[in-house]
């Protein structure tokens, strides 16, 4: 597992969002976190990334703790999350957002003289990003004319800025067409398939969801209540009661 909770827990005031939680990720899988509104899906990922705190319980990276690790220190070793588009700059072009993100990873953002060299070597990096993404020939627009599928994927590409091993995605597809979605989900393939990255999804769009997972943990109440193949979840009697008042629709 290059990712582990153990008994990852946190309430606030009586409520049990995140309840003993013991989650596995397999390197470079893409495991997505299924469940109702309200099922703790968000909280674990806060807990993961040290957004909040756990009251106990704790997170391992490639067999290292990193339990309360804040997302600073995270990036440093290979875990990033993805925001929906709060990372932008809107007034920023598309390569001026990514080379900021490759910028800060090397420590260069409070230089007030760059060599061109270095300059340079910023540039073609962040022109690596998005290519990856598909954005290389909208390296030059403004980050707030780009149109949504696109702004979602310069997300990833400054996401990718920061050389992650592991990206977790919080809802990556919420708020899109049908046309963007596929375009995001794709591209979540290729990052696992050509990149090599792990990626940990939270999302309701279900069908995506079965199409895009090697695994997928369902939650309820703060508690897994079922783990597995994306055919199993299909067919597991309490994923199929924990939505029978919502959809569930394949
Ligand atoms: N900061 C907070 N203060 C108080 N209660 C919170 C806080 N954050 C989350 N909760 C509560 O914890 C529970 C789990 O919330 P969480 O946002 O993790 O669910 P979720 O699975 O991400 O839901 P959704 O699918 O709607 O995004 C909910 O009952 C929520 O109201
Ligand atoms: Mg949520």
């Amino acid at each position: 597992m290059i990712l582990q909770t153990n008994d990852l827990s946190k309430s606030f005031g009586g409520l049990k969002a995140v309840s003993n939680v013991s989650l596995g990720i397999k390197e470079n899988a893409i495991h997505s976190i299924l469940g109702p509104n309200g099922a703790g899906k968000t909280t674990l990922f806060n807990l993961i990334t040290g957004a909040i705190a756990p009251a106990n319980g704790s997170v391992h990276f490639k067999g290292k703790e990193i339990t309360g690790w804040s997302p600073d220190k995270l990036a440093t070793i290979g875990v990033v999350r993805t925001f929906q588009r709060t990372s932008i700059f809107r007034h920023l072009s598309v390569l001026e957002n990514v080379s900021l993100a490759i910028r800060s990873r090397r420590g260069l953002n409070y230089k007030v003289r760059i060599s061109r060299e270095v300059d340079d070597s910023v540039n073609e990096e962040a022109f690596k990003c998005l290519h990856d993404v598909g954005l290389d020939k909208r390296d030059g627009i403004l980050a707030d004319k780009l149109a949504h599928g696109y702004q979602r994927a310069l997300d990833i590409a400054i996401g990718l800025a920061l050389k992650p091993m592991l990206i977790l995605m919080d809802e990556p597809l919420a708020g899109m067409s049908r046309g963007d979605r596929e375009g995001i989900a794709d591209l979540i393939l290729k990052l696992r398939n050509e990149l090599g990255l792990t990626i940990v999804i939270v999302e309701h769009d279900v069908g995506m969801v079965m199409k895009l997972s090697d695994t997928i943990t369902v939650m309820q109440h703060g508690r897994i209540i079922a783990e597995g193949a994306p055919e199993a979840i299909r067919e597991d009697e309490n994923v199929k009661k924990a939505y029978l008042h919502g959809s569930f629709a394949t």
